[in-house]
């Protein structure tokens, strides 16, 4: 079954089960700045999720277009894509778990529908916690559909529960997900959720629970389902293919690659780099047509990187650079049977690709020159030299290395590293997810104003309370940008004790230094922040920065030593960023 009929039937399957077709929303989310892109069928629907009526019904059905940067690095494995479609199905406070479940197993197996055999079917259920009990109801719902013991598995928040993480405040419930067996040998008896053979196709949500800032679950008053089927994982599956990219979806794509990069021989390394330049060309496609232009910031940022790292694959598999046009051309021929608004925006979206690949080529021939400039003034490249190649022209550390070695050299990979690191880690703050590996400015401006963040953040617990937690935060060389919660706009009194707290510990002259904790010393150390924040994250423990007495927080790093050295901290800005969440934006005179 083609991807198209799969998307088909599902809401068709759905329609038939008294639910309205409501259209994708764009991949660029409407009135939500705390992410960049739509990751979830149900990130669009949330106001209806949380009570607010929607125009079509209580019973809804789509296909949504989602991008996932986080996964950008593992672009070129089976499963990760940056754009994906998600089907989905909702009831808002309408049917719930019962019909929900049937309903899954209906469209999975009736020879009407899938006709997939129920022996290659396993699911976990919530085993239950200290905070929510074990979701027997949805545990029976599955034996009473014949589903045996043997392939239900109970399974803890990590699994079976969304949003996972344990952070998130708002609508959210246990899921019970549905896996299908792709391995050769007959599928085992038992299930073990382990055993990768057993794939992810459908997560079913009951979001009967709303966490308050305080961290505790009540019931809500209107349970929703939301469930969420990837498309292309799922269409692969149905096919009996190993991956994403041996369906229809991405043959043509990989072919036309192939073809104009003058047909490479098939190592793992090409193959790796077909994947990547097909996946991103894709992902570029859709957040053209939806209105993203290449940039230096937010979506743009992404795009842009997105791009480049397509025109670098290209060259390193066609030793030259290549016109973009007639990939682009092909990735809209595999996604217009969805999507018929690319085809009117092909010249646009080509256009916009091509500009910015050119853009980067000549970049990358600056950067040539400059290795060349560099040699004959020093005769070596070290590793910052490297980063600095990387950071003003986009110059891969592969290429670099390739050119230390025509002369018979090498470059230093852990200084290179280091360079890194210590760039990601200014880059990350608060904009881990939305920045992901990206590269921002850290400069000594940027320093400063990430420590006066640290001091803001408290600050605003001190006077508005414990519910402040930061929600996002950005910081460019001439103010910072913070996001917190807080249901209400700050009074002018109010600002101004936060002003002055913030001043009296820049006053205060106070000493900065970072301890390397668990989690359980950085909590009952009282830290704030981000527990899962990867880049703060180091052997299993995670580094946490004090300010005096008067912060603790989590946090990659790096900042200044002293507060002294950050001068007067001014607020620009309050204002409204989404509902329950406020936005500060200040600056250091
Ligand atoms: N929102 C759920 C998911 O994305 C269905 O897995």
């Amino acid at each position: 079954m083609t991807a198209s009929a799969l998307r088909r039937k599902f809401i068709e399957f759905f329609v038939s089960k008294g639910h309205a077709e409501i259209p994708s929303a764009s991949v660029v989310p409407e009135n939500d700045p705390s992410v960049l892109f739509t990751t979830a069928g149900m990130h669009p629907l949330v106001p209806f999720l949380m009570g607010e009526t929607h125009p079509s019904g209580n019973r809804l059905t789509d296909s949504q277009k989602c991008i996932r940067t986080g996964d950008i690095d593992e672009v070129g494995d089976a499963t990760h894509l940056t754009f994906f479609e998600m089907l989905g199905n909702w009831s808002l406070g309408d049917y719930f778990k019962e019909d929900s479940i049937r309903w899954s197993y209906e469209f999975l197996t009736s020879t009407e529908w899938l006709a997939i055999s129920p022996n290659h079917l396993a699911v976990s259920v919530f085993a239950g916690d200290d905070d929510a009990p074990f979701d027997e109801e949805a545990y029976n719902l599955w034996i009473q559909l014949g589903v045996p013991d043997a392939r239900i598995a109970k399974l803890g928040k990590d699994d079976n529960w969304w949003p996972a993480g344990g952070k998130h405040t708002g609508p959210q419930g246990p899921d019970t997900e549905i896996f299908y067996w792709t391995g050769e040998e007959e599928a085992p008896e038992k299930f073990d959720p382990e055993n990768n053979l057993w794939v992810e196709i459908w997560n079913n949500v009951f979001m009967q629970f709303y966490k308050g800032d305080d961290g505790v679950l009540t019931p809500l008053a209107q349970r929703n389902v939301d469930t969420g089927m990837g498309l292309e994982r799922t269409a692969a599956i149905l096919q009996g293919k190993a991956s994403v990219y041996e369906t229809e979806l991405f043959q043509p794509i990989l072919t036309e690659i192939s073809t104009i990069s003058g047909n490479p021989e098939e190592t793992v390394e090409v193959m790796r780099a077909l994947y990547i330049i097909s996946d991103h060309i894709r992902a570029a496609t859709m957040m053209i047509s939806d209105g993203v232009r290449p940039s230096n910031k937010d979506q743009g940022y992404i795009l842009r990187r997105l791009i480049r790292r397509a025109v670098r694959q290209m060259l390193k598999i066609s030793g030259e650079h290549k016109d973009l046009t007639s990939i682009v051309h092909m990735t809209i021929g595999t996604l217009e049977d969805g999507y018929p608004e690319l085809r009117t925006n092909q010249g646009e979206i080509t256009d916009e690709i091509q500009k910015e690949a050119q853009k980067f080529a000549t970049s990358l021939n600056k950067g040539l020159r400059e290795v060349e400039k560099l040699y004959e003034k020093k005769g070596q490249l070290s590793g910052t030299d490297a980063f600095d190649l990387y950071q003003t022209f986009g110059f891969p550390l592969e290429l670099t290395e390739e050119i230390a070695r025509e002369h018979g050299q090498s470059v230093d990979h852990a200084a290179f590293e280091a360079e890194f690191k210590k760039h990601q880690e200014t880059s990350r703050d608060g904009s881990g997810e939305k920045f992901a590996g990206g590269l921002v400015d850290h400069s000594a401006e940027s320093t400063r104003l990430h420590t006066a963040t640290h001091l803001l953040h408290q600050a605003l617990r001190t006077v508005l309370g414990d519910h402040v937690e930061q929600r996002g935060s950005n910081i460019t060389r001439e103010r910072l940008r913070f996001d917190f919660s807080h249901g209400e706009k700050m009074t002018p009194e109010q600002i101004e004790e936060v002003e002055r707290i913030v001043n009296e510990q820049i006053g205060s002259d106070l000493p900065i230094h970072h301890e390397l904790l668990t989690v359980e010393e950085a909590k009952a150390r009282g830290a704030i922040g981000l527990f899962e924040d990867k880049y703060a994250q180091m052997g299993g423990k995670i580094k946490v920065y004090f300010i005096g007495d008067f912060s603790s927080e989590i946090c990659g790093g790096p900042h200044v030593e002293r507060t002294s050295e950050l001068g007067g901290f001014k607020i620009k800005k309050e204002e409204a960023s989404s509902a329950g969440v406020r936005r500060i934006k200040a600056i250091l005179g």
